[in-house]
Parts: structure tokens; C-alpha cells; sequence
């Protein structure tokens, strides 16, 4: 690492500070809600009879506050990182990064005040109105300018594939979001879809399902692309596989949307497309988990004693047992047992806890000594205390909604000879409670991970100072 003197060009890393350190922040924030929510579902009390506390507010902004504050802090963070290093070049703006980052706060902000006051469009994962809406897609233009304007000026002539996952995340999220929260409004915090009946159910999981695909997954493999091979001291497993993947994935993608519409009054016919790319999406999802694992090969016992090392490949199986899981649930007899019950909760947390959250952990705790001029984090045995308590805190909430999801599920179609249903309703949520307590007790344990992570983070930075770094003079290869 050189240190800077005055005339030459540095890296902006003061933004990668910002969106690093509100990552962790916005991570203990969005999990403590998660934590708000699950004990809610075990004690519905717990909501106090205070309508900002209730559960149906709280939920959206667990939701928002864990994607978009912890999961996008983390892809500004990364994507800004890399892409200056594989290219080269200082961002190609600092005003409008420094917009992005203050902007993207307001976002956040305005998210956690109008989501519990109960502003809402009703759109999962889209539930801003409108005025927050046009906030983003200005932020989000500006983001598409920075990082292509990046790309556009740098030093060498290869784009590293991790930007192009970086790349196609900001594109498609740009896409998604323009046409799914495309709305009338009705007062300054009320609006009216522009879609109506089945065509709103297609936008809106057209959208939710490529807010997975591409906010969920695209940018985190662009992290994986990175770090892995920076954490591993080893180059990418296959250059040509992380191609193939790369087209495969982004093109599948967009046609799986349906398989959340299964059985409904979607034509039949949509729903098997839904069905049949969701099934196909297995083969690029599992290829982009093989790179990243391969990619350790001939440097397996690395694992053993560097922690975040740890998180980055764990992450990649949590990655390879929900894309496995996804396709399953897709197909539509399985679908019909595991549809509306906390399976779908399970698979969900299995990426987020599991793949999201354990690569942005890694990533982060590469990033963050670097960006203080800290050789490693304060505390390396706190990073492997976080590794524990998160990997069994995701095995314990995983496992109890996959055990109440096919109880659930059962308990549902359960028939009596006479035709009669076996079970009330009331009786699968009683038969749910034991469960509930310990996703809670699993969701506990990923929390206190997390406060730990938060405490290494803040000794680091206030042990170190934040250091500029040298863009290279003459552009080596990326
Ligand atoms: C301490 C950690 C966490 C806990 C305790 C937790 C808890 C919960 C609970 C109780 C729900 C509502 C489930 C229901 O309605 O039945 C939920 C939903 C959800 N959570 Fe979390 N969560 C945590 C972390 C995360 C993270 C890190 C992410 C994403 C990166 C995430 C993404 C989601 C999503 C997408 C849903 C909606 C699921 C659906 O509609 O099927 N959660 N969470
Ligand atoms: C090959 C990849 C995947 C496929 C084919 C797939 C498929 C599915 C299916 C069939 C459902 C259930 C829909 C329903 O019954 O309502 C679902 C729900 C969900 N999946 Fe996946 N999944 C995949 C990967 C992932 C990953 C990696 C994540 C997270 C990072 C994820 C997050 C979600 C979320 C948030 C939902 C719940 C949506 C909601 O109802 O609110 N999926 N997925």
C-alpha cells in the first residue's frame, strides 16, 4: 500500500468508508427489527397496542432496513471499492458519490419514519411511496454515472467480471424499479399503481423476484468475484466460467418471476415459464457457486485459521442450498405444500442470513482494516466469535421454519374420511409456537454476531485513520 503525497492521484475511499460503516450500523438496526418481529410472532403482545409498533408496520421496515440499509450500505460500499482497484481510476465523481451516500441515508431515514407511521404502496420490497421514489431513482442515476463513468475512464483495457455483476445489478434495479413503482398519486404520501389486477401481481413479482436475482444475488457474487479471490491469495477458479455464469444467470433470471404466482389467477401457461426457468436457473446459480469455491483449491487449509476466509465460503454454500431449494420450490406440486408457510420464510433467511449476509460480513471485515490502515481488524478471535454465533444462529432459524413450514403445510391438507379438514387453522399456529421461539432464539444469536461485529468495527476505525491510497501510475492488469 503506498501513502499519499500531495500531487498524486488517490483512490475515493472516503465514500467506501461511509457506505462500510453504515453497512455494520444499518446491519444491527434491520436485524434487532428482525429480532422485534419474530418474538412479535411468538407473543403478539409484544406490540404494546401501539400502532407504530405493530407487526404489520414493523415487518416492511425489517425488510427494507435488511435489503436496502444493511445489503445496499454493503454493494455501494464493495462496488466502489472494486471497481477504482480493477480499474484503476479514482471514481469518476466525487460530488455526485458523495450525494449518493447522503441521499441513500434519506432514503433509509424517510424509510424508517413513513414505513412504522404506515405509509405504505403495499408492494413487497417496493412499499416507499412515491415522493421516496423519485428520491431513489435520482440517487440511482447518479450511482449508474459513477460507476459507468468509472468504468468508461479506466487505465486498463479488461473490465474484471466482478463489475460486470456490478454492473448489471445497477441496470436491472434501475429497470425494476421504474416499472414497478410506476404509480398515480393521490396526496403527497398516497398513490394508485399504474397496473391493476393480474398484470399488477406479474409487475410487482417480476420485480420481487429480480430484486433476488439482481439486488440479492448479482451484486453479492460481484463481492464474491472480489474478495474470494483477494481473501484466498488465488486467482478466480475459471475466468471462462465466471463468463458463462455471468450471461446465464442475468438471462435466466428475468423469467422465474411467476413461480410466486403459482396456482393464482395468472394463465397456467405463465406460471410453467415461471416454473420451468426457475428449474433451468439451478445450472448458473451452482456454476457460480463452484467457481467461488474452486477457487480455494490448493489453499483449503487457509480455512482453518482465517475466519474471514470462513464467512466467504460458508456464505457460498448457504448460496448453493437456497438456489437448490428455490428450483424445488418452484415446481408446482411442491409449491402447493410449501406455499404460504414459514418454508417460504425458511428458503428466504437461508439466502439472506446464509448468503447475503455472510458474504457482505466477509467482504466487510477484508474492507474495513484497509480503509483505517489496520493491518487486520482490532480483534481477529471477535471475528471468529461472530462466525459462530452467526452460522449456528442461521442453522437454528433455518431448521425451525423448515420443520413448521412442512408441519404447517400438512396439518393444511390433512382430510378426514368424510371429507372434513383434520385441522383448524388455530391448531397449525399452536402446533407453530415451539417453533417460532427458537427462530427467535437462532435470529438472537445473528444478532449478537452482528453487535459484535459493530464493536470491532468501531475499535478498529478509531485505532487506525483513514488512509488514502495511490491509484497505480502505470495500469498493470486488473
Ligand atoms: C437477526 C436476524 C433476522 C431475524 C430475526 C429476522 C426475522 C424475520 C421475521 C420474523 C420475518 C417475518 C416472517 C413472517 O412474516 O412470517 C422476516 C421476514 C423477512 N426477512 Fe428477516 N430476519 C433477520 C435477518 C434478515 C436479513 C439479514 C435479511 C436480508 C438480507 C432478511 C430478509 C427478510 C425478508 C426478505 C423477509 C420477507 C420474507 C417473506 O416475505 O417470505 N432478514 N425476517
Ligand atoms: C435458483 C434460485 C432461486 C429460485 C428458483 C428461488 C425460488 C423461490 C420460490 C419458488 C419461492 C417461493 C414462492 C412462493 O411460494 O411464494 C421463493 C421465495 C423467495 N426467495 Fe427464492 N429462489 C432462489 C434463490 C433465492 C435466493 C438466493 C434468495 C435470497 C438471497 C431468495 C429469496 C427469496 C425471497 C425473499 C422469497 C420470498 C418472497 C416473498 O414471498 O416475499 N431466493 N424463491
Amino acid at each position: 500500500m503506498a501513502f499519499p503525497n500531495q500531487s498524486a492521484t488517490v483512490y475515493n475511499d472516503s465514500v467506501v468508508r461511509q457506505f462500510a460503516i453504515m453497512t455494520v450500523v444499518w446491519g444491527v438496526v434491520g436485524m434487532l427489527v428482525g429480532v422485534i418481529i419474530a418474538a412479535q410472532l411468538a407473543w403478539p403482545e409484544l406490540n404494546l397496542g401501539i400502532s407504530w409498533l405493530s407487526y404489520g408496520r414493523l415487518r416492511p421496515l425489517h425488510t427494507n432496513a435488511v435489503i436496502f440499509a444493511f445489503g445496499g450500505c454493503g454493494l455501494f460500499a464493495t462496488s466502489f471499492y472494486v471497481v477504482q482497484r480493477t480499474c484503476q481510476v479514482r471514481l469518476f465523481s466525487d460530488g455526485l458519490a458523495s450525494f449518493i451516500f447522503w441521499g441513500w441515508q434519506l432514503v433509509i431515514l424517510s424509510a424508517a419514519i413513513s414505513l412504522p407511521l404506515g405509509f405504505t404502496s403495499g408492494k413487497e420490497y417496493a412499499e416507499l411511496e412515491w415522493p421516496i421514489d423519485i428520491l431513489i431513482t435520482l440517487i440511482w442515476v447518479a450511482y449508474a454515472v459513477v460507476f459507468f463513468g468509472t468504468v468508461g475512464t479506466r487505465k486498463v483495457k479488461h473490465i474484471y467480471v466482478a463489475n460486470w455483476f456490478f454492473g448489471a445489478f445497477i441496470l436491472a434495479v434501475a429497470i425494476l424499479h421504474l416499472v414497478n413503482s410506476a404509480a398515480i398519486p393521490a396526496g403527497a404520501m398516497k398513490s394508485y399503481s399504474a397496473y391493476a389486477g393480474v398484470q399488477d401481481a406479474m409487475v410487482q413479482w417480476w420485480y420481487g423476484h429480480n430484486a433476488v436475482g439482481f439486488f440479492l444475488t448479482a451484486g453479492f457474487l460481484g463481492m464474491m468475484y472480489y474478495f474470494i479471490p483477494k481473501q484466498a491469495g488465488r486467482p478466480v477458479y475459471s475466468y471462462r466460467l465466471s463468463i458463462v455464469h455471468f450471461w446465464a444467470l442475468i438471462f435466466t433470471y428475468m423469467w422465474a418471476g411467476p413461480h410466486h404466482l403459482h396456482y393464482t389467477a395468472l394463465p397456467d401457461w405463465t406460471q410453467s415459464v415461471g416454473m420451468v426457468f426457475s428449474l433451468i436457473l439451478l445450472a448458473p446459480s451452482w456454476g457460480g457457486m463452484i467457481n467461488g469455491v474452486m477457487t480455494l483449491s490448493g489453499a483449503w487449509h487457509k480455512l482453518r485459521d482465517d475466519p474471514i476466509l470462513r464467512f466467504l465460503i460458508v456464505s457460498l454454500s448457504f448460496y448453493g442450498m437456497s438456489t437448490f431449494e428455490g428450483p424445488m420450490m418452484s415446481i408446482k406440486t411442491v409449491n402447493a405444500l410449501s406455499h404460504y408457510t414459514d418454508w417460504t420464510v425458511g428458503h428466504v433467511h437461508s439466502g439472506a442470513l446464509g448468503w447475503v449476509g455472510l458474504v457482505t460480513m466477509g467482504s466487510m471485515y477484508y474492507l474495513i482494516p484497509k480503509l483505517f490502515g489496520q493491518k487486520q481488524m482490532y480483534s481477529v478471535k471477535a471475528i471468529e466469535v461472530h462466525f459462530w454465533t452467526a452460522t449456528i444462529g442461521i442453522v437454528i432459524y433455518i431448521a425451525a421454519m423448515w420443520i413448521a413450514g412442512v408441519m404447517q403445510g400438512l396439518m393444511w391438507r390433512a382430510i378426514n374420511a368424510d371429507g372434513t379438514l383434520t385441522y383448524t387453522f388455530v391448531e397449525s399456529v399452536k402446533a407453530t409456537y415451539p417453533f417460532y421461539v427458537l427462530r427467535l432464539l437462532g435470529g438472537l444469536l445473528y444478532l449478537v454476531g452482528m453487535v459484535i461485529m459493530l464493536w470491532n468495527t468501531l475499535k478498529t476505525a478509531t485505532a487506525g485513520r483513514a488512509v488514502s491510497v495511490n491509484v497505480p501510475a502505470a495500469a498493470a492488469h486488473a
